[in-house]
C-alpha cells in the first residue's frame, strides 16, 4: 500500500486500522472499544483492554525465543564501559527490581520518580515500574533540585530510584545531594530512596529511607508482570510550560504500547532483531519512546550511549557506536551533527569506520536547517530523516516511511503527516488556511494512539493548554505551513518555548528566577540564534532604582540563580541590563521585536512604541554580549 492509501485508511476507519496495529501486542484481555469517543474532547484508546507494557517489551520475546537476544547494550566512553544484557539477563533484572519497589510498598497506580543518568539502571528502573503497574517519571539529569522538587511536589512519589552522580565531560556531577536537597524543598516526602551507587562519586545514604541499589537486589525476589488497564497511565514525564509549573504529560499503557510498536516497522523500518540506537536521554520522550519502549515492544536491540556526539573522546563517537554494534538505524538530534560537523566537515574520521549495515538518520527534537540535512546525506550516504513530534504526542506527528513508501525528501520540512494524524493549518479565527498559508499548526480530534491522554491530575489544564484554542482541535504550539503536496514546515513556537540543543525551555520560566532576584525590577528573555545549538536563552534585565552593586557581580548572580533554580541545561550564560524594556500599550514585552534584533534581522517599528530610541539601546545592550550583529 502507498502511503496516501495507509493515511486515508487511518483517516477514514481509525478504530478499523489501531484495532488491527493492536493485534502485535499482547493483551491480557481484549478490549471492548477501539476508541472510546463518548466524552469529548477527552478519548481512549482500548477500553476494556488489560495489557502489561514490560510483558510486551520483555518476557514476551523469551517465550517467542529471543532469549538469547541482545536487547540492550551499554556503551559509556565516559567510564569506559561496555556491557551487554541479553532478553533474559534484562528481564531477569527488571524483574528483581521490580520485587525491590514492590517490597518498599509500591503498588498498580503509585508514582515512581527515576533521577539517573545513562545507565542501564534507568530502563530497568522504568521498565520494573511498568511491570508493577506503577507510574513512573523520569526526571533529566540536568536539570536542579529546585525542578526536581517541583515534579516531586506534584507527582507525589513513594519512592525515587536515583544514580549516585551523572558524569559530562570533564566533570563528575553528584546526584544524590540534589536528591536529598529536592526533597528537603518539597512537602512531600517520598518514604524511600534507592540508590545507584556508581564509583565516581557514591552518595550518603539517609538512614531508614535510603537503600543501596545493589544491597536491595540481591536481596530481592523477581516479580511477576501485573496487569492494567489500556487506559491506565504508564508515565508522566513533566515538560516546559509557559509558567514555572511544568506540564506533567501523561501517556497511558494501551495506546502507547500500539503506536509504539506501529512506528517501528512503518516509519522506521526496522525489522525485529536489528539494532535501533536513539542517541538521546532517557530524561526526554525520546529516551521514554526510542530507547526504551519501541525497540524493546518490537523486538530490537536498543542502545544506552553514555557520552557527546564530540569529545568523548573525539567527533568519530557515533560512527564508533553505529560501527561497532551494527546499528541498523539511529535517531539524534540536528545540534548533535552541528557539533560533530563543527570539528569534522570533512568527516575524516567517518571514515575510519565500516557503516556498511547502516540505513538510516533520523532526526527530531528542532527543525532541521538544510545545510545540516544536506552535510549528513552527502557524508553518511543513506536517506536522513527529519521528523516532526514533542513530549506530548510521544512519537512522530510527520516523518517519512521507511517501512511503508519512502516519500521524496524537501529540506526544511519533516515531510507528510504520520497516519492517525489528522493535521491541519488554521488561522487565529480557526480558518483553515491553503497550502503554502502560514497559522498554527493544530491537530483535529482525536489524536491518535500513543498521545497524551491528559496532564497528571489535571484535567482541567490540559483542557485549557491545549484544546480550547480550536474546539474538536490540538493545539501543538507550533505555527507552520503544508505546502500543495502536503509537505508540513514547523517554522515557530506559537509560544514562549524555545529550543535549546533539541531540549525544550520556557523563557517564562527563566524569566520568573531571573525576577526573583532583590535588584531585578523586570526582565526579559528571548532565544537568540545560535549556530551549535539552534536557540541560546538570553536575558535582559532592568534594575530596581537605587541599585549601585558591580554590575558584574550581579549579572554573575543572574547566570548562577537559573543555574541553582532551572539547572546547567538551560544553558543561560547570557545576560544583561538595560534601563527600559520595550512594551506595547498594554504593556506586554515585545520580545519578537527583540529577538529579531538580536538575530540581526531587519524588524519593523511596531506601531506602538512611541519611542524609538527605545530599541536602538536594546540593539546596543545585546550588541555588547555579541548579538544584533547583521550578517
Ligand atoms: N546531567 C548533568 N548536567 C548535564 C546533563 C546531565 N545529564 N546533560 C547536560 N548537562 C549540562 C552540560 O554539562 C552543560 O553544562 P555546562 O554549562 O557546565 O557546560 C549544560 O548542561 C548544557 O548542556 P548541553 O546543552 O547538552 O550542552 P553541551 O555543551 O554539554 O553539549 C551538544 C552540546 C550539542 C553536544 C549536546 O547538547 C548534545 O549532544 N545534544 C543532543 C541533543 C539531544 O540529545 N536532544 C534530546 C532530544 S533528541
Ligand atoms: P519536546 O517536547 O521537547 O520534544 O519538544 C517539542 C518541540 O520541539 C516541538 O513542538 C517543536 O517546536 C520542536 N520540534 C521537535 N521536532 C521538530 C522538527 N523535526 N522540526 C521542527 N521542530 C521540531
Amino acid at each position: 500500500m502507498s502511503y496516501a492509501e495507509v493515511y486515508s485508511r487511518s483517516l477514514a476507519d481509525p478504530e478499523g486500522f489501531w484495532g488491527q496495529a493492536a493485534r502485535s501486542i499482547h493483551w491480557e484481555k481484549p478490549w471492548d472499544r477501539v476508541l472510546d469517543d463518548t466524552t469529548p474532547p477527552f478519548y481512549r484508546w482500548f477500553v476494556g483492554g488489560e495489557l502489561n507494557t514490560c510483558y510486551n517489551a520483555l518476557d514476551r520475546h523469551l517465550e517467542a525465543g529471543r532469549g538469547e537476544q541482545a536487547a540492550l547494550i551499554y556503551d559509556s566512553p565516559v567510564t569506559g564501559t561496555q556491557r551487554t544484557y541479553s532478553y533474559q539477563a534484562l528481564r531477569d533484572q527488571v524483574a528483581r527490581f521490580a520485587g525491590v519497589l514492590a517490597g518498599l510498598g509500591v503498588t498498580k497506580g503509585d508514582r515512581v520518580i527515576i533521577y539517573m543518568p545513562m545507565v542501564p539502571e534507568a530502563p530497568i528502573a522504568m521498565l520494573a515500574c511498568a511491570r508493577l503497574g506503577a507510574v513512573h517519571s523520569v526526571v533529566f539529569g540536568g536539570f536542579s533540585s529546585g525542578e526536581l522538587a517541583t515534579r516531586i511536589e506534584d507527582a507525589k512519589p513513594k519512592v525515587i530510584v536515583a544514580g549516585s552522580c551523572g558524569i559530562e565531560p570533564g566533570r563528575v556531577v553528584p546526584y544524590k545531594p540534589l536528591v536529598d536537597q529536592a526533597i528537603a524543598l518539597s512537602s512531600h516526602r517520598p518514604e524511600h530512596c534507592v540508590l545507584l551507587q556508581r564509583e565516581q562519586a557514591p552518595g550518603t545514604l539517609v538512614a531508614g529511607r535510603d537503600l543501596d541499589w545493589a544491597q536491595a537486589m540481591a536481596g530481592a525476589q523477581p516479580h511477576p508482570c501485573v496487569p492494567v488497564a489500556a487506559t491506565d497511565p504508564l508515565y508522566i514525564l513533566y515538560t516546559s510550560g509557559t509558567t514555572g509549573t511544568p506540564k506533567g504529560v501523561v501517556h497511558d499503557n494501551g495506546g502507547h504500547a500500539v503506536a509504539m510498536h506501529w512506528s517501528m516497522r512503518h516509519i522506521y523500518g526496522m525489522t525485529p532483531g536489528e539494532v535501533f540506537w536513539a542517541a538521546s536521554d532517557v530524561g526526554w520522550v525520546v529516551g521514554h519512546s526510542y530507547i526504551v519502549y519501541a525497540p524493546l515492544l518490537y523486538g530490537c536491540t536498543t542502545l544506552v550511549y553514555e557520552g557527546k556526539p564530540v569529545g568523548t573522546p573525539d567527533a568519530g563517537a557515533f560512527w564508533r557506536v553505529i560501527s561497532e554494534h551494527r546499528v541498523a538505524t539511529m535517531f539524534t538530534a540536528p545540534t548533535a551533527l552541528r557539533a560533530i560537523k563543527r570539528v569534522d566537515s570533512g568527516g575524516e574520521f567517518l571514515g575510519k569506520y565500516d557503516l556498511s549495515g547502516y540505513r538510516a538518520l533520523f532526526l527530531a527534537g528542532e527543525r532541521c536547517d538544510p545545510d545540516t540535512l544536506t552535510w549528513a546525506e552527502r557524508l553518511l550516504a543513506v536517506p536522513v530523516i527529519d521528523h516532526w513530534w514533542q513530549t506530548e504526542t510521544a512519537w512522530a506527528i510527520a516523518a517519512n516511511f521507511l517501512g511503508i513508501e519512502q516519500l521524496p525528501v524537501k529540506p526544511g520540512s519533516p515531510t507528510k503527516a504520520v497516519p492517525g494524524y489528522d493535521v491541519r493549518i488554521l488561522d487565529e479565527e480557526g480558518t483553515e488556511q491553503g497550502p503554502g498559508r502560514f497559522g498554527r499548526i493544530m491537530i483535529k480530534l482525536p489524536l491518535p494512539p500513543g498521545c497524551l491522554t491528559t496532564l497528571w491530575q489535571n484535567d482541567d489544564r490540559y483542557r485549557d493548554a491545549y484544546l480550547s484554542v480550536q474546539p474538536g482541535y490540538y493545539l501543538t504550539g507550533d505555527a507552520g505551513l503544508k505546502d500543495e503536496d502536503g509537505y508540513l514546515f514547523i517554522m515557530s513556537r506559537t509560544d514562549d518555548i524555545i529550543n535549546v540543543a533539541g531540549h525544550r525551555l520556557s523563557t517564562g520560566a527563566i524569566e520568573e528566577v531571573l525576577a526573583s532576584h532583590a535588584d531585578v525590577a523586570e526582565c526579559a528573555v528571548i532565544g537568540a540564534a545560535d549556530a551549535l545549538k539552534g536557540e541560546l536563552p538570553v536575558g535582559m534585565v532592568v534594575l530596581k532604582e537605587g541599585v549601585h552593586r558591580e554590575l558584574a557581580e550581579i549579572l554573575a548572580e543572574l547566570v548562577g540563580l537559573v543555574r541553582a533554580k532551572i539547572g546547567p541545561v538551560a544553558a543561560f550564560k547570557q545576560v544583561t541590563v538595560v534601563a527600559r524594556l520595550p512594551k506595547t500599550r498594554s504593556g506586554k514585552v515585545l520580545r519578537g521585536t527583540m529577538k529579531r534584533i538580536a538575530d540581526g534581522q531587519d524588524y519593523k517599528l511596531p506601531a506602538t512604541i512611541d519611542d524609538p530610541e527605545i530599541l536602538n539601546e536594546i540593539e546596543t545592550a545585546l550588541r555588547g554580549i555579541g548579538y544584533a550583529r547583521h550578517a
